[in-house]
């Protein structure tokens, strides 16, 4: 006989059955997302793929005792990415390599381009109805070529692709603490815009701490532009940000499954296609988004800004602007 907790547990299980697929599970911030993500209980089917290390990742986090399923899958088996991804609910995709020092995020475009591009059109092959969430850098030109990618093979659904930006609202929300001496957990920052130096856009003054001094306010939002550089440089070559970027990733994979069981009132920030400034050529912008089971229910707007907050994203928008547009050119070129 089951015990209450079993039963709980068990009928929680078979209520949300969703398939989840990690696509570069055996990298450095594959591990630590495949172990959380076996953690949650909306998961019961854990697919991890990668060129190496799948299959150990994969078997040492079998033995944790939560009710997913977990395999993983290696390009020397045949089928092994399209068995990886068939009939999954949701893709993430941390594959690609980590910045070193000195390096920006758009530096990885060379290497990551290509990466995210295949694996994009494997998941339009196999998943095409997946929920299909990007964490490889750079994200202001990796989720246009997926957008791209899954337009030119006739499956793009604008509200199922994903931008992780959680990161950069999660170190806003730390940093914020850290100045103003309160509790990080009860901090939110609304941060728009893109996930790479100055396209990234917290907004303080819709915060509770407007009345920050300019100096302090300057410096706070140059180490939440710039948080990733604290990390590369403190690894000293060893790669970038992969604990807090499996966290962010497994939280905002956490919401987007929320919003597939109906949940109400789920909210994250995201790099989404966005209808915010379409109208001066920018197809895709961070900004608060309500999930839900199709996906992306509804794109909020930005809301009121300060003057400074207005310049940031006159910025923003030149920089971001060029960025998609590599993105989207490089798929076209190929
Ligand atoms: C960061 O913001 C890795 O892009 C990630 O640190």
């Amino acid at each position: 006989m089951l015990s209450r907790v079993a039963k709980r547990a068990f009928s929680s299980t078979v209520a949300n059955p969703y398939k989840v697929t990690v696509l570069g599970a055996g990298g450095g911030i594959g591990q630590p997302l495949s172990l959380l993500l076996k953690l949650n209980h909306k998961v019961t089917d854990l697919r991890l793929y990668d060129l190496k290390g799948a299959k150990g990742v994969a078997t040492d986090l079998s033995h944790i005792p939560t009710n997913s399923v977990v395999k993983g899958f290696t390009p020397e088996e045949p089928d092994g990415l399209s068995n990886a991804l068939k009939g999954t609910d949701m893709v993430l995709i941390p594959a690609g390599v980590p910045r070193k020092p000195g390096m920006t995020r758009d530096d990885l475009f060379a290497i990551n381009a290509s990466i995210v591009r295949d694996l994009a059109a494997a998941a339009a092959e196999s998943a095409p109805n997946a929920a299909i969430l990007v964490i490889s850098n750079p994200v202001n030109s990796t989720v246009p070529i997926v957008a791209q990618v899954l337009k030119n093979k006739g499956v793009y659904n604008p509200k199922k692709l994903f931008g992780v930006t959680t990161l950069d609202s999660i170190r806003a929300a730390r940093f914020i603490s850290e100045v103003e001496n309160t509790d990080p957990t009860q901090e939110r920052v609304n941060v728009i815009g893109g996930h790479s130096g100055i396209t990234i856009i917290p907004l303080i003054s819709q915060t509770n701490h407007k009345l920050m001094s300019d100096d302090k306010r300057h410096e706070l939002i140059h180490r939440i532009q710039f948080g990733g550089d604290e990390v590369v440089k403190a690894k000293n070559g060893a790669g970038s940000a992969t604990l807090s970027m499996a966290h962010a990733g497994a939280k905002f994979a956490n919401a987007v499954l929320s919003g597939f069981k109906g949940e109400k009132d789920v909210i994250e920030p995201s790099f989404v296609d966005s209808p915010l400034f379409k109208s001066e050529g920018i197809e895709f912008f961070a900004s608060p988004v309500t999930l839900g089971p199709d996906g992306i229910e509804k794109i909020h707007p930005i809301g009121e800004l300060s003057s400074e907050e207005e310049e940031m994203l006159q910025k923003c928008k030149e920089t971001l602007k060029k960025n998609i547009e590599k993105g989207v050119s490089f798929v076209a070129s190929k």
